[in-house]
């Protein structure tokens, strides 16, 4: 230990009190001691430090911070370095606001377009969102403060977030829902990493040994902290047990008081908690070392300017009929579409963030050299139908040449703690499309959401350039790449299907009342596309530019890919070429192509570059679950180099020598996973899968309530008391949303619907203790005056012990 000699000093109160917070956004100090506290904010695409009121839900604004493009987006460059230089954007201004801890970035996967958070991850492919975030990772880590890599891990719906049960087979947690994070940890070195809300296979996250202790700790040998999600934390003690040195936000001391008790009785040994301590140190004195530099403002403007660069490197162009883009000179535009007048920028939730300043497209049109004859909403934002807006719109589209339509999603459907509630744009913004559509065909759609939607509509366009959520110099991004200043070099990190139902986990997502079964397994975005030939709408790592690019001479070796690329077109541009492997192997089943390498060089027209593309341990390896242990199979390997996953360009083969490792799996016991076709896999196949019986789905509704119950099982809870409040609820709800008040509405279903019982006294900072909830959970379950006095004489116990006072 290297504080070995300070924990001495140490009384067993001081240092149980550094496992959670001081309050709801920094730590613990001892002064006697020298020990600072630290302060932790979010987020993952700007600074949001609340200076006054707190909370994770983003209800109260932050100080001011340059809000980049969000993780969704700056995944589509392709570009780590990219990635890297927005995390030292980051870190700079993570200095100038005095943050020692930055929560970000956030590597779930997308394993499911409809999830709320996906606009805060970069990908449904592990290796590019190893690889963003490690780039992020180094940028805010060069500043000397500290990332928190989030969320750890399969964390992959808002629906029960903080109760439900994901139930994965161990090979597709490592190759699927662990890479992005081993990649975090082993090359951005990452210094800290915050638990998820959910459990997997039937322990929290936050508790799993097997998750923290053998793979985390183990196999990775990450030596930095685990720090909570806020409310996050369920058992303290087998929290610690399993490596956590950090519950966030604060419980006003009381589960410092459950490690105390523990210890004395001897439950845990002392030098459990000395390491979690010694490992928070570290993050502590490390990370305050750049406070004792003399304070530097960082500059508004120039971190604006970046914000702009990072999002025309993130558009991605999607269609392009009759080459309609780049805007031809002197073409009179009509701009239609709400998100033109107000940009539609970043996502709702823990990571919002209040801009410096905010691009919107009006505003930037003059210097974009484009001729705008006017601008119409053209529909109601939140979804109010309005025939009045769509006349008027086409009154002015039928003048103009080309219109722009500004149309996507609006700031309450992608939020945190809730999934979407379908893939599709909302009904009056296609209402103004076809309306639109019989007045000028001429029409380029601007689309700003930060997920996947679904696109039966496409036809009536001509072009479609997907901004993502650019961020706030976004609008500006948009307008360079539209006018041509900018040729767009984004490609998707993320499948677009068809439709919904075509996606892998349609059947289990957001999963039933208890757990949400992975059943698709390992076959997660074009993994499944791909290998089970389901057409879809656009494929991952597909983008368009004003350019050409032909790929040739490919030569593969031991160490990697070398090939030919070149500009073939008439303007300068810049191209991501992707490596993917297939094996030729049946015995073990694997997705028809798997990503393992990418680039993005800049070629001027005309020119010719030799590109290589090196191997890495990841090339070959998959999980073999007898061993327990990454393999390589034997066999000739295909080396893909495409411009997207659906568009290989040149290939070859190569013969790896394998590991020797025994067959993993019965194949005729597996055989959708063999097919790849996993979309509606049987519960006895998947039970083959995980090799043991799921665990029932359905909460058990003859039980009284306990402390990881959720407020929503009230409905047919014990109490009369209990199931009055849930149908409130639910009418609040339902009420909201019918007088348009839809966030909040939303805010009712993130923190209160799906909260488990626990989560009271873990959110509100000690106001409710454990015992406390006690008597609430007695009330809930049909002791409603035994259970009030209780209550009360708990609050009263509280209120009258030294602490308080
Ligand atoms: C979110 C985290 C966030 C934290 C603090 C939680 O609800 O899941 O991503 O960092 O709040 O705001």
């Amino acid at each position: 230990m290297k504080y070995r000699e300070l924990i001495k000093k140490m009384t067993l109160e001081e240092k149980a009190s550094l496992m959670s917070g001081k309050d709801f956004w920094q730590t613990q100090e001892i002064e006697r001691l020298g020990i600072n506290s630290m302060f932790l904010a979010d987020g993952p695409h700007g600074i949001r430090k609340q200076a006054v009121a707190a909370d994770h839900l983003g209800l109260n604004v932050g100080i001011p911070a340059t809000c980049f493009p969000t993780a969704a987006t700056v995944a589509n460059s392709w570009n780590e370095e990219l990635g890297e230089r927005v995390g030292e954007y980051l870190g700079e201004e993570a200095i100038s606001q005095k943050v020692n801890v930055l929560l970000g970035p956030g590597v779930n996967m997308k394993r499911n377009p409809l999830c709320g958070r996906n606009f805060q991850y970069y990908s449904e492919d592990p290796y590019l969102a190893g690889k963003m975030a490690a780039g992020y990772i180094r940028g805010i880590q060069s500043h000397g403060i500290s990332a928190c890599v989030k969320h750890f891990c399969a964390n992959n719906q808002e629906e029960r977030r903080m109760a439900i049960d994901t139930i994965v087979d161990e090979r597709t947690l490592r190759e699927i829902y662990l890479t992005a994070f081993e990649i975090a940890v082993k090359e951005g070195r990452t210094r800290a990493i915050m638990s998820s809300y959910n459990m997997i296979n039937g322990t929290y996250t936050n508790e799993n040994m097997h998750l923290m202790r053998d793979i985390l700790r183990g196999e990775w040998n990450y030596k930095g902290c685990v720090i909570t999600d806020w409310g996050g934390s369920n058992d303290r003690i087998a929290g610690l047990l399993a490596g956590n040195e950090l519950e966030m936000p604060t419980t006003a001391g009381e589960t410092n008081e459950e490690i105390i008790k523990a210890i004395k009785s001897g439950k845990i040994k002392e030098e459990v908690l000395d390491e979690c301590v010694d490992r928070l140190l570290e993050l502590i004195f490390t990370t305050e070392e750049v406070y004792k530099r003399p304070h530097i403002e960082f500059d508004v403007d120039k971190h604006h300017r970046v914000a702009q660069k990072v999002a025309e490197e993130s558009i991605v162009l999607l269609k392009n009929e009759e080459n309609i883009l780049p805007l031809k000179y002197g073409k009179k535009v009509a701009v239609i579409g709400d998100f033109a007048k107000n940009a539609r920028y970043q996502g709702a939730g823990s990571s919002i963030v209040n801009p410096t300043i905010l691009d919107h497209t009006m505003d930037c049109f003059n210097e974009s050299g484009i001729i705008s004859i006017g601008y119409e909403p053209g529909f109601e934002r939140y979804g109010k139908k309005d025939k009045k807006k769509i006349e008027k719109a086409c009154e002015l589209a039928r003048k103009a040449d080309v219109i722009l339509l500004y149309i996507g999603l609006d700031e309450v459907t992608e939020a945190d703690g809730l999934d979407r509630q379908s893939m599709s744009i909302p009904e009056n913004q296609i209402e103004l499309l076809n309306a639109l559509y019989t007045v000028n065909s001429n029409i380029i759609a601007i689309l700003s959401c930060g997920s996947a939607v679904e696109m039966p509509w496409i036809s009536k366009l001509k072009a479609v350039l997907h901004g993502y959520l650019g961020g706030q110099a976004g609008s500006r991004a948009i307008l360079r790449i539209l006018s041509g200043d900018v040729n767009p070099s984004g490609k998707l990190a993320e499948t677009y299907p068809i439709r919904y139902e075509d996606t892998p986990s349609f059947h289990n997502f957001p999963g039933k009342e208890v757990s949400v079964e992975y059943r698709e397994g390992i076959y997660i975005g074009y993994r499944y596309y791909d290998t089970a030939s389901v057409d879809v709408l656009f494929p991952f790592g597909y983008g368009l530019s004003y350019t050409t690019f032909e790929y040739s001479d490919i030569h593969v070796s031991r160490y990697g890919a070398t090939f030919k690329l070149k500009n073939s077109g008439n303007v300068a541009g810049m191209e991501i070429a992707q490596l993917y492997i297939g094996c030729k192997s049946k015995e073990i089943f694997r997705p028809k192509k798997e990503l393992k390498g990418f680039t993005k060089i800049f070629i001027n027209a005309g020119e010719t570059k030799t590109v290589t593309i090196p191997f890495d341990d990841k090339t070959f390896r998959y999980f073999n679950v007898k061993t327990n242990k990454w393999e390589v199979e034997e066999s000739e390997y295909e080396i893909m180099i495409g411009a997207s996953s659906d568009d290989i360009r040149v290939k070859d083969t190569i013969f790896i020598e394998g590991t020797g490792a025994p067959l993993p799996y019965d194949k005729a016991a597996l055989q959708s996973y063999y097919s790849g076709k996993t979309n509606n896999v049987t519960v006895e196949e998947f039970e083959r899968l995980i090799g043991r019986k799921v665990p029932v789905s359905k909460w058990d509704r003859s039980k009284p309530l306990g402390y990881n119950d959720t407020i929503a099982q009230c409905q047919y809870a014990k109490g009369i008391f209990a199931r009055f409040s849930y149908y409130m609820i639910v009418f609040a709800y339902w009420f909201l949303r019918k007088i348009g008040k839809r966030s909040t509405a939303n805010i009712i279903m993130m923190s209160i619907y799906h909260m488990p019982f626990r989560g009271i006294a873990r959110v509100t900072g000690g106001v409710v203790n454990m015992p406390m909830l006690d008597g609430i959970l007695m009330m809930v379950n049909g002791n409603f005056f035994k259970g009030l006095v209780h209550l009360l004489k708990e609050r009263n116990k509280k209120l009258k012990s030294p602490k308080n006072k």
